[in-house]
């Protein structure tokens, strides 16, 4: 059976590597004598690459020929990795990526013309990396209903706050400490800003509530505006910040589904997710909580889901794996704002004990935060549980109060 690498970046050229070097026994759980990579689509050239002859421009030299069956795509970017994909699948082709944004603005329309076709549309690598999370979630776990997922998604910005608990760094030090270590990218808008942990939550939420999200649907943040006065505060009330990305069933057929700084308690599961490490928390209703945890990024990681997925493909050459998903729906994902949460309120104030009287009353008792280092006029306190809406309304009441942060407080 033949393969074609659309993409030879650092996933792409990790494929092409792991495919060469596990040949046999690739093969021989593929269920195949041979799993050749015929071609490698880059626009790029690497004359001196051990794989120089399987290089091409043309898209329509894979498209074309009848003898490749499974098109990897490592590519990234929605253009033209979708086009390229959906005309691979209507030719009768399985694909395997590993590419978030694309499964998370197309993945229903890929996994019908994968079914349409009676082929397969895998795409393990794109969520966790390594972490084995699509199968275990479409496959082991359909027994249960699943309520919600909670996962910290994102090395990047993992390793960036583990940075500012553990070492004190601030924010602009540890990023640029992550980008010399080759974890955040030149231009980090898609690490720091959430929406890459966004992309990977609205595939999560496809998978476990079966109807399509997307990313532009889900309330994003990012952590550029964290600081360690936040974490001082976090940490004085028993826990830690992490980028969470969260998805649950809700009432009436909606989802709730946001990514934001989180506050965690210290004995949390996702507490102890340190550096690049990922970890994704599936809370179902017979099985409780289940927590997939390990490298979500990296070549070789990552690299060895596109693989799995390979093989996948390949053993079940002939048979569609029945993945499928709804197409997205008006007013499905609930507006952040109704979603219950407590909040952990940062803010100054001329007069601080006046200010926090008001607080307790406004809010009907607040649980105040001290930190060593504190400047004059600085305060913080964590709200009691309500929903967003009620509780900002409730902070915008507060007089002559300054909020500098609010970062939302969980309870996994
Ligand atoms: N930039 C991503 C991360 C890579 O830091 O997690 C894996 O999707």
């Amino acid at each position: 059976m033949n393969v074609a690498v659309m993409g030879y970046g650092v996933v792409g050229s990790g494929v092409v590597e792991v495919l060469a070097k596990e040949h046999d026994s690739i093969a021989k759980r593929s269920l195949q004598e041979t799993l050749e990579v015929k071609y490698i689509l880059d626009l790029r050239s690497f004359p001196a690459d051990p794989n120089a002859a399987k290089f091409t421009t043309s898209f329509d030299d894979i498209l074309r020929d009848a003898s490749v069956q499974i098109v990897v795509e490592t590519m990234g970017g929605l253009h033209p990795a979708y086009e390229y994909v959906l005309a691979c699948l209507q030719a009768g082709k399985s694909v395997v990526t590993s590419n978030k944004e694309l499964v998370a603005e197309k993945g229903n329309v890929l996994l019908r013309a994968a079914a349409e076709n009676n082929v397969n549309f895998l795409f393990e690598a794109s969520v966790g990396g390594g972490i084995p999370i699509i199968r275990p979630i479409s496959q082991c776990l359909a027994a249960n209903e699943l309520d919600e997922i909670a996962g910290i998604l994102n090395g990047t910005t993992n390793y960036i706050l583990t940075q500012m608990i553990a070492n004190h760094l601030d924010f602009d030090t540890a990023l640029k400490q992550a980008q010399e270590l080759g974890y955040a990218e030149k231009d980090p808008t898609a690490d720091v800003d959430g929406h890459d942990a966004c992309r990977k939550i609205c595939i999560l939420a496809a998978l476990c509530f079966g109807t399509h999200v997307y990313p532009g649907e889900v309330h994003t943040e990012g952590i550029r505006a964290l600081t360690l006065a936040d974490v001082a505060y976090a940490k004085a009330w028993g826990g830690v910040i992490k980028l969470l990305a969260r998805a649950k069933r809700g009432d009436n057929s909606q989802i709730e589904a946001i990514v934001s700084p989180a506050l965690v308690q210290n004995d949390s599961q996702l507490a102890g997710v340190n550096d690049v490490f990922n970890a994704i928390l599936v809370r179902g209703d017979a099985l409780g909580d289940v927590v997939f945890y390990g490298r979500g990024a990296g070549k070789l990681p990552t690299a060895s889901a596109v693989v799995a997925d390979v093989v996948d493909c390949a053993r079940n050459w002939g048979k569609n794996r029945m993945l499928l998903w709804e197409g997205a729906r008006t007013d499905y994902v609930r507006d952040y704002l109704d979603s219950e949460t407590a909040f952990l309120v940062r803010a100054t104030a001329e007069d601080v004990p006046a200010a926090l009287a008001d607080a307790e009353r406004v809010f009907g008792g607040v649980h105040t935060l001290t930190r060593d280092g504190a400047p004059a006029g600085e305060f913080a306190f964590v709200t009691p549980a309500d929903t967003e809406r009620a509780l900002r309304a409730k902070l915008g009441a507060l007089l002559g109060v300054k909020i500098l942060s609010v970062i939302r407080v969980v309870g996994y």
